[in-house]
């Protein structure tokens, strides 16, 4: 939430930043802005996207190789010129980019009101700057040490980036909460909140660790600790490339999310399946596999499509496995007091691993010495470095802000945890086998689906006027249920709901008329006869029904006009076959619809406040 990049060096710093918060884009878009330092400090913001910021500076171009640069998710204060960053001090000598809330920023703007300072904005942000310079003026500290000595004083979660007038060789950041990388170039830094503004330039980086503040000159950088130790900290090396995180020739990052599905499901898979014993590996989880055996209870917890996916990991690990799963909205449950017993294992799932929420849940077990074991798409993410072990998705960079592949790369490796979990447990070499085979089939069933996809488009465009949808599914094609109203919510603002199919006759089959498309999810697994009846009572009712099935061709021809068919696989893997035609159909409507896709209207990508 909310993009900062920054950059140091001997290049001119617009282009840099301005490309980097295209980068960043899908963090935030209400307003963009950089600072630049040349003879002095110039800033340039806008409300808006970074197009609107980028055609200005077009026209009157800054100079200049030391700059830092925002894309906002308003938290404080409504999208408008005044409020978006970078927020500078009083008399114009040093500016500040932020991403995060200052909780406690009303105590702090009134203490500095007192002292005489004024406030142009409604951003928390802007009291964060009055108090470095309060600090700063007060104590002759240098700006560093005043940062420093502000950040001490408060609450909530930063990523901050400072630039100064007085010194044109010095870029500062810090993070609490927020995540910040360094990207290392020879004689030249680049910040970002993540990899994406860095990668074109370098691939060695440092992240930034919670509490840390780093001052960075053109001849080196400076981490310090929180009590102001000086840290030496590792390059590690960024394993995506450029390629991956450019749209390659589709329309929009979704398509090409979507469309990728086969190839990043077959890397979530890569090394880890075997023909025989061991039959599945995951190298993160090697020393973690007895523990999360043995556990008594599997907590996950995840927020948005991630929760969906822990939802179909629920159906996995249960069936496979017989431990039971409980599955939490991580936002719910550090503050619901959460009973954690020493022999119960908690799993996070999270794409960018970076969501506020889930790591405050992570910190939760881990204050009540449980295990945690995380399973995340983003190498090097604070989620995935603060697990106590964990697997990553290798699904490659998601950028559009409605989540597709990492979604069903996160059901993969959920499906592989539960194999692993199983084997040699609860699974004979017979199960094993057949869903080992049945999950390396996937991708190849993807691309059939994918490659059939015309009758979607067609049917986006009947229904892309309906003002309400209802999504119905069963077992663990449920979460699907959920997913395929997310994702139709999330980009073509149709209000949608998903429920258990078989709850629909305790309520929602009362909103059922003519208008009201039902997408049904009606797999030939173990309760499908059920579901056909609940597709008679939609018809019976007027309703319109829309089918993801996998029965014969012409089998329900007699009950819906629209059947979109996917291949036959085990019923515990089906969702991530039937998750792909309701992933193309939000698509195709929200496209028909003129919205958005990429950036749908007061979303982002990546939580990283409360
Ligand atoms: C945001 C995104 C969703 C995502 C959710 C959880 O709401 O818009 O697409 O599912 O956060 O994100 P995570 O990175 O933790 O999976």
């Amino acid at each position: 939430m909310c993009g900062i990049v920054g950059y140091i060096g001997e290049r001119q710093a617009q282009e840099i930043l301005i490309k980097g918060l295209s980068r960043l884009e899908y963090r935030g878009y209400d307003s963009a802005g950089i600072a630049i330092v040349n003879d002095g400090l110039a800033v340039r913001k806008k409300s808006g996207k970074i197009a609107k910021l980028s055609e200005s500076l077009d026209q009157s171009p800054l100079r200049g190789c030391l700059g830092i640069g925002h894309t906002r998710w308003a938290t404080h204060g409504p999208p408008n010129d005044v409020n978006a960053h970078p927020h500078e001090s009083t008399d114009g000598s040093f500016a500040l980019v932020h991403n995060g809330i200052i909780e406690n920023y009303t105590s702090l703007r009134d203490m500095l009101s007192g002292r005489g300072y004024t406030f142009s904005s409604q951003t928390d942000t802007e009291v964060l700057v009055r108090l470095i310079e309060d600090v700063h003026k007060r104590t002759g500290l240098s700006l560093g040490k005043a940062v420093r000595q502000a950040l001490s004083q408060v609450h909530g979660t930063y990523g901050i980036a400072l630039v100064s007038r007085d010194d044109p060789d010095m870029l500062i950041a810090a993070r609490k909460g927020s995540p910040l990388i360094l990207g290392v170039g020879e004689d030249e830094y680049f910040l970002g909140s993540d990899a994406a503004p860095i990668i074109e330039y370098t691939r060695k980086v440092v992240y930034l660790n919670d509490g840390e503040l780093v001052v960075i000159r053109r001849n080196g950088f400076k981490v310090f600790s929180v009590d102001e130790v000086k840290l030496n900290k590792k390059i590690h090396e960024l394993e995506w490339d450029l390629e991956q995180i450019e749209k390659g020739g589709f329309e929009h990052f979704m398509l090409k999310e979507i469309m990728e599905q086969p190839d990043s499901l077959e890397n979530a898979m890569r090394g880890r399946l075997y023909d025989a014993e061991p039959w599945v590996q995951l190298g993160g989880l090697m020393d973690a596999v007895e523990s999360l055996r043995n556990a008594s209870r599997i907590v996950i917890c995840a927020c948005g499509t991630s929760w969906h996916a822990a939802l179909v990991g629920e159906y996995l690990i249960e069936s496979l496995v017989r431990i039971p799963v409980e599955v939490e909205y991580a936002s719910e449950f550090r503050y619901r007091n959460p009973i954690l017993r020493p022999d119960d294992a908690v799993l996070v799932i999270s794409q960018s691993g970076e969501t506020a929420d889930t790591l405050a849940a992570v910190r939760e077990a881990q204050s009540q010495n449980v295990p945690v074991y995380g399973i995340c798409n983003t190498v090097g993410s604070t989620i995935a470095r603060e697990t106590d072990a964990g697997v990553y998705l290798h699904a490659g960079p998601e950028i559009g802000v409605a989540s597709t592949k990492a979604f069903t790369a996160q059901v993969t490796v959920l499906a592989q945890i539960a194999l692993r979990l199983g084997c040699n447990n609860t699974l004979d070499d017979a199960q094993m086998s057949e869903y080992v085979t049945a999950l390396r089939a996937i991708p190849a069933q993807i691309k059939t689906v994918l490659k059939n996809a015309e009758n979607i488009e067609s049917i986006a465009k009947l229904f892309r006027y309906a003002s309400n949808f209802l999504y119905l599914g069963r077992g663990p094609n449920f979460p699907v249920a959920l997913e395929g109203a997310l994702k139709l919510k999330e980009i073509s603002y149709i209000h949608a709901e998903g429920y258990p199919a078989a709850e629909m006759k305790h309520g929602p089959i009362a909103l059922i008329d003519q208008f009201m498309p039902v997408v049904f999810v009606a797999m030939k697994d173990s309760t499908y006869e059920k579901v056909v009846s609940n597709i008679e009572e939609v018809v019976a009712r007027d309703g319109v029904v829309i089918v993801v099935t996998d029965a014969e061709p012409g089998e329900l021809d007699h009950l819906c006009e629209h059947v979109i068919h996917v291949p036959k696989t085990l019923e515990l893997l089906s969702p991530l076959l039937t998750v792909i035609p309701l992933q193309l159909l939000s698509y195709h409507i929200a496209v028909l619809r003129g919205c958005d896709v990429d950036q749908p209207r007061n979303l982002a990508k990546s939580v990283t406040v409360e």
